[in-house]
């Protein structure tokens, strides 16, 4: 099994919730984590021209830096953990271009499954891809914030995705006790999906709630962006 960290975040190793999946990843144990930042890399759009499925099968039209990506994932078993800020109720642009750019893992077979749900067989069905989403968002809630994501997540994963997301992004780089707390629990959630192949229901609620108090970190959110306003004038 391959280890692939993609971070989907525009601020690059200064991202808020890179904080969290290095955490996870130093609780996992594993070694030899590949590591891309997805906005240093040309990744372009989909097409829709579904080339990958009749003229090129697997191969997709465009070249640029995600071919070698689809290459090793179709080579490998491979754990993919996505680091990502959450956009407007969503992936951000990058992430959302770069899965969709999955379309050439997937034949253009119909499979609607016992509940009645639709999706396209893996191209490479002995091949095993597990997903690891791993997110922080600036309002002090998940709830009322994640759904749209966590649905897409759903129906596209189908059952090989662990969801971790965190309120409060912009205390995470803080070196204060509650943020140790949350890191410790992303750390445990890393061994405990390492072990198990899932995190528990319970550190996937204990992982999405306030960091440190709501009306505290709105005030501080507040302060920080008044003071960065005034270092601008
Ligand atoms: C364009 C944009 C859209 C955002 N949309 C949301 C949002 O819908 N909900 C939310 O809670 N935070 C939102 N945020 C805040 C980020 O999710 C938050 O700052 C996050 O911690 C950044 O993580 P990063 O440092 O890993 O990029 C948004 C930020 C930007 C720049």
């Amino acid at each position: 099994m391959k280890y692939l960290l993609m971070n989907a975040s525009p601020q690059l190793e200064g991202s808020n919730s890179l904080v969290l999946a290095k955490a996870f990843l130093e609780g996992s144990g594993w070694k030899d984590i590949e590591y891309i930042d997805l906005y240093k890399l040309k990744i372009g759009f989909c097409r829709g021209c579904f080339s990958c499925w009749t003229n090129s099968p697997g191969q997709c039209v465009l070249q640029d830096d995600w071919n070698p990506i689809l290459k090793f994932l179709s080579e490998h078993d491979c754990t993919c953990i996505f680091s990502f800020p959450l956009y407007t109720f969503a992936f951000p642009a990058i992430l959302k271009a770069a899965l969709d750019r999955r379309l050439p893992m997937c034949d253009s077979d119909i499979v609607v499954d016992e509940k009645g749900y639709p999706h396209h067989p893996s191209r490479y069905p002995d091949r095993i891809t597990r997903y690891v989403f791993i997110s922080s968002c600036g309002f002090p809630v998940v709830h009322g914030n994640y759904e749209g994501l966590r649905e897409v997540v759903r129906l596209e994963f189908r059952g090989l995705a662990t969801e971790l997301y965190c309120p409060m992004g912009g205390i995470l780089k803080q070196d204060a006790l509650p943020v140790q707390k949350r890191l410790e629990l992303f750390r445990w959630a890393g061994g405990e999906y390492a072990r198990t192949g899932a995190v528990s229901k319970d550190i996937q609620e204990a992982v999405s709630q306030p960091v440190i108090p709501i009306e505290l970190y709105t005030e501080q959110a507040k302060q920080s962006f008044a003071k960065r306003r005034k270092s601008h004038v």
